[in-house]
């Protein structure tokens, strides 16, 4: 097979999305959409990729920077065949050009595979459609070869007919791609130039044009609102849910879980309704994860348990840990083998030893936790000086009463146990009782203040 380039259109100003974004910048599975275009371009190993871009100024050459593509401006906007040409500078000869389009998002790789292996000629990728209005009509003769598309607005009522259409993704030797491009006129319905019109250039140069189909429907869905949107992100997480569950995930229910990155999942994974999955997710074996969690850029070890609105984030949990309901783990957490973290206990930038408990209303900043560390509920590390961030150290066996403010720099001692309400500001030393509060007193006879008469 020859090299390809690949040629994604996304000067389209997406009017209907009613947004100041560009239009390939909206998200789809928390990916700008044409990322998704671009990802797959990638997979194709191409010479070179050339982005067509136009309304939005440079947000999208600079949303999509990291993929050293060549990025060309289109303006004004004078059609499909004027957006090609833009890019045929960029591209060399020698190869063959893959034009794909920025708000069609989920073109498969096999699918393009598939075009590339159909012949060296011009493929052209087709489907047919029960309701085929609006989109180009793939005109064939008797014989069954393709002689031209014809826009719906330039068609005839015969042509408007065929069900076949035209979902815009080609495949070209570049050469004759140049050479058609260059001698393409605007004297239609739309006073375009349609890229269109090469197909019938080909087919009066002798060539045969080739067609594929693509194995889904909505791998050529273009989107121009959100409800379109909205409708291809549906169809994205029913795909990725189905892929877990024919790997062994329990998904609760498949309509009921998002993710916008990739997950892996162990053996025996349960999932619960509602969690949000970002970013690289890492579950291991026999991992539940309870109703309406949200997961990001995390690893979680086997047999750990997640009870439900618990948020993760950045943070890496040991095998057979419990936490939540709600809890929350910010960036740099870690937590060891068997730490519990119960409910609204919030712990960031810190880690927890082995079989460490945090278990109700506490936060846990910048700190280092041991091994068999209990924290009663209401600790606070103080971490924040309204400067800097300090460090708490507590030590292995160490046992923290509710209620306590740790304010750092501060250390509590191996063994060392730390009486209830009290704010400790200085170490405390292994294996002693340390106590900040005053001592209780009684006052005899005290009274209520009663409310004074009007
Ligand atoms: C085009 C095809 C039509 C096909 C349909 C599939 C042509 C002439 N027609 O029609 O046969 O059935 O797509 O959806 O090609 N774009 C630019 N610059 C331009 C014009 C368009 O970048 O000057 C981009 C748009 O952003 C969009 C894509 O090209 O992503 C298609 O443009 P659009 O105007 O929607 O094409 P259609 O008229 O729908
Ligand atoms: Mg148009």
């Amino acid at each position: 097979m020859s090299p390809i380039n690949i040629v994604i259109l996304a000067a389209g100003k997406g009017t209907r999305m009613y947004s100041d974004k560009p239009k390939v910048l909206h998200a789809l599975a928390g990916k700008p959409l044409v990322q998704h275009v671009l990802d797959c371009a990638t997979s194709l190993q191409p010479r070179q990729i050339c982005v067509v871009y136009g309304h939005g100024g440079e947000a999208v050459p600079q949303a999509m920077q990291q993929y050293g593509a060549k990025f060309v401006i289109q303006e004004p906007q004078l059609g499909t065949g004027h957006a090609v040409q833009q890019a045929m500078p960029h591209l060399a000869d020698g190869s063959r050009t893959l034009v794909l389009y920025g708000d069609v998002p989920l073109i498969q790789h096999s699918t393009l595979h598939q075009m590339q292996q159909e012949g060296e000629g011009l493929v052209l990728l087709t489907v047919n459609l029960e309701n085929p209005t609006g989109y180009g009509r793939i005109v064939r003769d008797l014989q069954g070869d393709v002689q031209c598309i014809v826009e719906e607005k330039d068609a005839t009522a015969e042509q408007r007919e065929i069900r076949e259409v035209n979902t815009g993704i080609l495949l070209a030797p570049t050469e004759m791609l140049r050479a058609w491009l260059s001698k393409l006129g605007n004297n239609n319905a739309q006073g375009e130039y349609y890229l269109t019109d090469i197909v019938e250039m080909a087919v009066q140069q002798g060539l045969t044009v080739h067609t594929v189909q693509p194995a889904h429907r909505w791998e050529v869905e273009g989107i121009n609102n959100k409800i379109q949107l909205a409708t291809l992100e549906r169809v994205w997480q029913q795909n990725i849910a189905t892929q877990m569950m024919a790997q062994g995930v329990t998904l609760a229910d498949p309509a009921r879980i998002d993710v916008r990155g990739n997950i892996t999942c162990g053996r025996d994974v349960e999932i619960d309704v509602g969690c949000i999955f970002e970013g690289k997710v890492n579950l291991g074996n026999f991992v539940r994860v309870g109703a309406y969690s949200v997961i990001r850029n995390a690893t979680i070890a086997q047999g750990t348990q997640i009870a439900a609105f618990s948020h993760i984030d950045d943070s890496e949990v040991g095998a057979n840990c419990h936490i939540g309901p709600y809890a929350r783990l910010r960036p740099g957490t870690k937590l060891h083998d068997d730490a519990h973290v119960g409910n609204f206990v919030e712990i960031k930038n810190s880690e927890i030893g082995i079989g460490s408990k945090a278990n109700h209303l506490s936060y846990i900043g910048d700190s280092t936790v041991g091994s068999r560390v209990n924290i009663g509920a209401g600790t606070i590390t103080c971490n924040y000086d309204g400067a800097n961030k300090h460090r708490t150290i507590i030590e292995d066996d160490a046992f923290i009463g509710s209620d306590t403010q740790l304010v750092a720099p501060v250390k509590v001692g191996k063994g060392a146990t730390i009486g209830a309400g009290s704010t400790i500001t200085l170490d405390a030393p292994a294996g002693e009782l340390t106590i900040s509060r005053g001592r209780q007193t009684t006052i005899a006879g005290w009274q209520r203040p009663q409310k004074g008469k009007k």
